[in-house]
């Protein structure tokens, strides 16, 4: 084990693939949302959740940011029901929970609730505003939310990328294997340009190891597929970094898009994986113009270091700048704007799939091939 607890003090571990689901005639039907969330309590990356929220967490969490005894928790995991299959439900009995049929978990229910999706949409992305990704996804879900603790029977099938896919236990045996001390975490759900990696290596200065734990869940339709992104990080990893001080390993979460508190829920998450440091730079996990730029970052104010107990390192907006002849941040560099290489994501997109090549100061030509490569043959399937 590293010297780093895991949130609330115990790695939670509810794999059992023995577990005995004979005479459970209940089945609950997951989404592929529920589905990660499910595998993500079994496996101890949301310690100390042993299930799904409860109601008096689910209100705590909205309103606080706090489970009810207090815990630091920002997002609610929740599973989501329609009222028809909440009226079949009772608290005491177990449930199957499955996807396409196939049975990957049993929840032993505690409670079946209304959910108030109005509150959570206020609260926890800040807008009830139907065209955030996150706050669509919430209303899109059925409205009764049934809670307890959970155990997941079987792991989910794996793509190409699956050496990949490790459990929090594993990713803290490799980084104690290493004998890292300090090692910074980093969430994406893009391709590593060049000012992610920029502020990866400015953290990797003053720690031993880089996590790189890309988000490879459910995502919106228009960023990168995750398939593709994974080739990216790849080619990049084995040309630009130092192999014995940076370990990729998959973060198979869904994105909610919700800034700054998905901010302080991927650095509680990454805590239980191992790390001592996250990244959080500009407009973390922000989708549009919702948040503030350094909103996620402002947020770890509500916390005191003891509670949250993972090192928060924040980076300024990062681009090249041609005057400086090198990476910059609006921190480090003297010079205008017209001298800066900034591009959207929608731009940037916007190119890739068009075959167009960003600029090398934006992103690494390697990186830049595999992209416009994989693409090109999503467009053609
Ligand atoms: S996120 O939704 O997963 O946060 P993204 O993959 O773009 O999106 O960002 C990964 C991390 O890098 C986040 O901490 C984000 O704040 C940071 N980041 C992305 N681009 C920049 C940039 N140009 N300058 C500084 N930080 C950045």
């Amino acid at each position: 084990m590293t010297a780093i607890t895991p949130h609330g003090g115990t790695l939670i571990q509810r794999y059992e693939p023995d577990y005995d689901i004979q005479g459970i005639t209940q089945e609950l039907e997951l989404d592929s949302f529920a589905l990660s969330d499910l595998e993500l309590i079994g496996i101890g990356a949301f310690s100390p959740l042993t299930g799904f929220l409860g109601k008096a967490d689910y209100d705590s969490v909205v309103s606080k940011m706090r489970l009810a005894d207090g815990t630091v928790w920002s997002i609610p995991i929740t599973l989501p029901v329609s009222e028809a299959t909440a009226n079949t439900l009772e608290a005491g009995k177990r449930a199957k929970l499955t996807f396409n049929h196939e049975v990957y978990g049993v929840i032993e229910i505690t409670e079946v609730y209304e959910s108030n999706k109005q509150e959570e949409a206020k609260q926890v992305y800040q807008t009830g505003d139907l065209t955030h990704p996150g706050v669509k996804k919430l209303f899109d879900r059925p409205d009764y939310y049934v809670a307890g603790p959970i155990i997941l029977t079987k792991r989910l099938e794996r793509d190409r990328f699956g050496a990949y896919y490790l459990d929090p236990a594993e990713t803290r045996a490799y980084f104690e294997k290493q004998g890292w001390k300090k090692v910074v975490g980093f969430q994406t759900r893009n391709p590593v340009h060049r000012a992610h990696e920029y502020i990866q290596k400015s953290a990797l200065e003053i720690v031993d190891g880089l996590f790189l734990n890309p988000l490879v869940g459910e995502t919106k339709a228009d960023d990168i597929p995750a398939d593709v992104r994974m080739e990216s990080y790849e080619v990049l990893l084995s040309k630009y970094y130092p192999r014995e001080r940076v370990f990729l390993a998959v973060f198979p979460a869904a994105m909610r898009y919700a800034g700054p508190r998905e901010a302080i829920f991927h650095a509680i998450v990454r805590k239980n994986y191992g790390c001592t440091h996250f990244i959080v730079g500009r407009d973390h996990a922000g989708v549009g113009d919702y948040y503030g730029t350094y909103d996620a970052q402002l947020i770890f104010q509500n916390f005191s270091e003891e509670e949250l107990d993972i090192t928060p390192l924040f980076f300024e907006h990062s681009f090249y700048c041609k005057a400086c002849g090198n990476m910059a941040s609006t921190k480090t560099c003297p010079h205008d704007k017209e001298n800066h290489v900034i591009l959207s994501g929608t731009k940037v997109r916007e190119m890739l799939t068009n075959g167009v090549t960003p600029p090398p100061e934006f992103s690494r030509k390697e990186v830049v091939e595999v992209l416009i490569k994989g693409m090109q043959q999503q467009v053609s399937v």
